[in-house]
């Protein structure tokens, strides 16, 4: 899948759908000339024209064609020529940032090699996958950067990362560190990119690329609800099934940086890595430092087929343990019917009925340990609170299992609260400057996880009591943005360290945590969807989608996070009307039909439902566990987007193609009661799919050309779950 062409100086990563390729210009730099759809050979029918455009500077004296200026590079420098973004800012021990990095060797791997501390994609054979590592030295430092590439033969993906190598007798200061770059050939581009904020995460933000940078960046200590590391770009005319599209997704969970830059040629230049606002990495002579690696994928079938990528090579060779190949169990969870108010008494009765509804695992929120009665008091103290739980939570989650369903809890390991023992007892253990009071925010403070005792503490608090409960579920919470960066365990020196290095910490507590509890369910949130990002699908196959439960908010979000990752990952649970962040009602049909799109589960209490919504809730429940192997590993289609229309709607095939579901929504009534037609994707056009609800057939070919219509319903908020069965001729 990888060679190089001697004759052509080029590289080529290739599995026969995707070609990625570079080459030597003038010997030493790395030159850009494609990525794209499956090519033989590139010959360079489409590369830039050299020539002397003047003011533009030349390395070589004798050749004014040639400007790092105007080369489509790899891994660009900077003070060479280049004034574009750079991939890495160097500082040498005399204060100069002038380093000229040229290509020294490279080599060829088998499979993909881990990146130690850090989550990755990763293969289970050698035969997987093969990586490239291209080796550029400095000759005056000794440094050097390699520059890593893996291709897959299964996933039209190629990953990248670097790690630079201090072979000097020096320390040097690493200031910026991007994962990849790369320029683009001159053209049209649109921009697509996921932001939002706490209750609206994930939304498509979609531009064209005219001229100027666009930074995406967080600096929050976490990826953000505000952004997510990842860009797409398309061609103008690029929709959910046509068209090219390239997405740019970081494996890492905290500050980083994307740039998307025209040039003032025509290309466009797209970087994605650590955040250089609060990185800075002190190299000592011999040691290496490793980035997190960006995953690219190219898709020529449109959004849906690069969003497949993504969601088949994270949900196979991102995610880990047992839980990344079984179905997900339909949880209740204790927050949005109690907050703090929580009992043994309500516990139990709320596990009794979840379990009568088939319901399969109760999860105890927040409010269980000491003092926790609201939220300006007791993160840290991961103990029992014995006046709300008075027989211990042991004996609390056996009486749940007894009752039927299997018992999860969650924490917010993360933090602490002033009025807590553990800050009591360890004042120094928290991120801060000593200079001025710590910025508070949900009124509570970051730990300090670049402190080895601080990791330790916490898998000893967390384990203690996952052995007392054998729980089968953690909820992992972490509900504020980090201030105040200062550490009082990191020497002055290595402050700049600390962003990164609180993510290596937490890292490193989870994966001890994944070792030592393989049989846990860990779900990552972040007041939702704060943190829903590859890193932590890494160490937790699902994340709590958003905070925002109302159905109608829910289509936007759960469609805007379907570009990266597949529903599997997405906690989406019923909650009760009028809505807690919205004050809508709508109809307990359209609620399931929204969650079904995820990882269902319920926050409510069940216990106020009436007969008729408990027959309803049990009826959801029976049919999301007919369906939830074709929703949680089939195959995703976004039909109509929520965010441009008043209908959304998508569709869900089973891996084997034999099922097939497809949902239908209407916002808000139409007078007109215009009929909206959905065109159903990956189907086979051959075959004939029998509707569940009625025994009528129709052939694959009509569902996914002639389309499926609507109801003519006066009503808001509707929605329509068809289920096709596939049948012989
Ligand atoms: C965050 C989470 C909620 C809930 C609360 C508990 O806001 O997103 O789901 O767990 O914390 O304090």
């Amino acid at each position: 899948m990888i060679f190089f062409d001697a004759q052509e100086n080029t590289f080529y990563l290739d599995n026969g759908r995707i070609t990625y390729c570079f080459g030597l210009a003038k010997e030493g730099y790395l030159e850009c000339r494609y990525f794209g759809r499956h090519i033989r050979r590139c010959n360079g029918s489409a590369r830039p024209w050299y020539f002397d455009r003047g003011f533009c500077s030349n390395p070589d004296p004798q050749d004014k064609r040639f400007s790092l200026d105007t080369l489509p590079q790899e891994y660009p420098d900077m003070n060479q020529g280049d004034f574009r973004s750079p991939a890495y800012v160097m500082q040498t021990p005399d204060g100069r940032r002038v380093t000229r990095f040229l290509f020294q060797g490279y080599e060829i791997l088998q499979g993909k090699p881990s990146l130690p501390g850090l989550p990755a994609t990763y293969v289970e054979h050698l035969q997987e996958a093969q990586t490239l590592v291209v080796r550029l030295a400095d000759a005056h430092t000794g440094a050097q950067i390699w520059l890593y590439y893996t291709i897959f033969r299964e996933y039209d993906a190629i990953c990248r990362h670097v790690e630079v190598v201090n072979g000097s007798t020096d320390a040097l200061w690493l200031e910026r560190l991007m994962a990849m770059s790369m320029d683009f050939p001159g053209g049209d581009y649109d921009l697509l990119t996921l932001s939002g904020s706490h209750l609206m995460e994930k939304v498509v933000h979609r531009r064209p690329v005219t001229a100027d940078a666009v930074v995406l960046d967080s600096c929050r200590g976490a990826s953000s609800p505000q952004q997510t590391p990842c860009v797409v770009l398309t061609e103008p005319q690029t929709d959910e099934s046509r068209g090219q599209a390239w997405g740019f997704n970081f494996v890492y969970s905290g500050d980083f940086q994307a740039v998307v830059q025209a040039g003032q040629y025509g290309s466009v230049r797209v970087q994605m890595g650590l955040n250089p606002l609060t990185f800075g990495w002190n190299l000592e002579p011999g040691q290496r430092f490793v980035s997190p690696e960006c995953v690219l994928v190219y898709s020529h079938t449109g959004l849906n087929g690069m969003s497949h990528t993504f969601h088949r090579l994270y949900a196979q060779r991102l995610f880990r343990g047992p839980w990344r190949d079984r179905v997900r169990p339909i949880l209740l969870n204790s927050w949005e019917a109690f907050t703090f108010s929580i009992d043994e008494e309500k516990c139990l009765s709320l596990a009794k009925q979840a379990s009568e509804l088939g319901i399969e695992l109760f999860v105890l929120d927040d409010g269980w340990f000491k003092n926790r009665v609201d939220d300006r008091r007791a993160l840290g103290d991961w103990v029992t609170d014995r006046t709300k739980f008075p027989h211990g939570l042991g004996r609390l989650a056996q009486a749940v299992r007894d009752a039927g369903v299997d018992f999860g809890i969650w924490f917010e390991p993360e933090m602490v609260s002033y009025d807590s023992d553990l800050y009591r007892s360890h004042p120094d253990w928290i991120i801060r400057s000593p200079d001025y009071a710590p910025i508070l925010s949900r009124s509570q403070l970051v730990l300090d996880l670049s402190n080895p005792a601080v990791q330790d503490y916490l898998v000893e608090a967390v384990s203690a009591v996952l052995e007392e409960t054998k729980a089968s579920y953690v909820k992992w919470d972490m509900n504020r943005h980090i201030t105040d960066l200062g550490s009082s365990w990191l020497p002055a020196r290595q402050q700049r360290e600390l962003s990164h290095r609180y993510m290596l910490g937490l890292y490193q507590v989870l994966e001890r945590l994944n070792q030592c509890f393989p049989q846990v369910l860990f779900e990552g949130c972040s007041s939702g969807g704060g943190r829903f990002d590859a890193g932590m699908l890494y160490y937790m196959p699902q994340t709590w989608a958003s905070d925002n439960t109302d159905a109608v908010c829910r289509l936007q979000i759960q469609s805007g996070t379907s570009l990266l990752f597949p529903p599997v990952t997405m906690g989406s649970h019923v909650s009760a009307v009028p809505n807690h962040q919205t004050g809508r009602i709508t109809p307990l049909e359209t609620r399931f039909a929204v969650a079904l799109g995820g990882n269902l589960g319920y926050e409510m209490d069940i216990r106020t439902l009436t007969p008729e919504e408990r027959e309803e809730v049990r009826r959801q429940i029976r049919t999301y566990k007919a369906l939830r192997e074709t929703v949680q590993h089939g195959t995703f289609y976004r039909l109509l987007d929520p965010q441009q229309h008043n209908d959304a709607a998508w569709n869900f095939v089973s891996q084997d193609g034999n099922t097939v579901v497809c949902c239908q929504y209407r916002v808000l009534a139409d007078p007109l009661r215009r009929t909206t037609v959905v065109r159903l994707q990956g189907l086979d056009p051959e075959a004939t799919y029998r509707r569940q609800e009625d025994g009528v057939c129709f052939g694959g070919d009509e569902l996914m050309y002639a389309g499926l219509g609507d109801r003519p319903v006066r009503q808001d908020f509707v929605s329509v779950i068809s289920v096709f069965e596939k049948v012989e001729p």
